[in-house]
């Protein structure tokens, strides 16, 4: 199997997940799309979706189904989304596909965050991929040269602004052997709006593809 069918094994996978009746939050990304591809199957029984980006929103509402604003729900049963990385306690390096900042504020609102990946993302230490953090524009270069004081190597991402007008830097460099500590200690920097670690918000179960076929982790 492909990437992109073991993509797709996961994206089918998570619809057990999904409560009839619920509103069900609905991450970014490749894997995501192939979950969204799923739901289609079920739409009936899907009472609408808090979607984390405009990508999401679209390909939902062109499945008919309807888009919730994360304002008008206090609570979501769970959330289902992608990983650039996933470590063996639920870990994760996310915002590859710069949605990060709406994707760790829909999973704040879940009780259950289900992590859908295929087998590439599962790593031992979180860093191989680069750190994705979303930062306001005037603080930039200050926060380029935090992560060079830590041994990273910083780097706006070119062409992309998110769904909320900021640019992306992406880190490199970066071995994260406490993921919750240095979480808090970005979040604590001027200027920067998410950084990509979701430690504090990690995964409750990983559905992850493998040629023989789904394996779930649970944390
Ligand atoms: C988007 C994300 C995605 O979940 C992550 O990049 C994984 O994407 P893909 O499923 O395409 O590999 O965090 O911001």
């Amino acid at each position: 199997m492909n990437q992109d069918e073991l993509k797709a094994l996961v994206g089918q996978a998570a619809l057990q997940y999904v409560v009839p009746g619920e509103v069900v939050g609905v991450g970014t990304g490749s894997t995501v799309d192939k979950f969204i591809d799923a739901l289609a199957s079920i739409r009936d029984r899907v009472t609408g979706a808090v979607s984390s980006s405009v990508r999401s929103t679209q390909r939902l509402q062109a499945i008919g189904i309807r888009v919730v604003e994360a304002t008008e729900v206090p609570r979501l049963g769970v959330y289902i989304d992608g990983a650039d990385e996933i470590d063996h306690q639920g870990f994760m390096i996310k915002g590859g596909g710069a949605a990060l900042t709406r994707e760790k504020i829909v999973a704040d609102l879940a009780d259950r965050f289900i992590c859908i990946a295929d087998q590439s993302k599962l790593v031992d230490t979180l860093g191989q991929f680069p750190l994705p953090v979303e930062v306001i524009p005037m603080a930039v270069p200050q926060v380029i040269r935090r992560f060079a004081s830590l041994g990273g190597e910083a780097q706006v991402r070119a062409g992309v602004l998110t769904d909320n007008g900021h640019p992306i830097v992406d880190v490199r460099g970066l071995r994260i052997t406490d993921p919750l500590g240095l979480e808090s200690e970005i979040n604590q920097w001027p200027g920067v709006v998410t950084v990509g670690i979701f430690a504090r918000h990690r995964a409750s179960a990983c559905l992850l593809g493998t040629p023989q076929g789904v394996r779930t982790l649970r944390f």
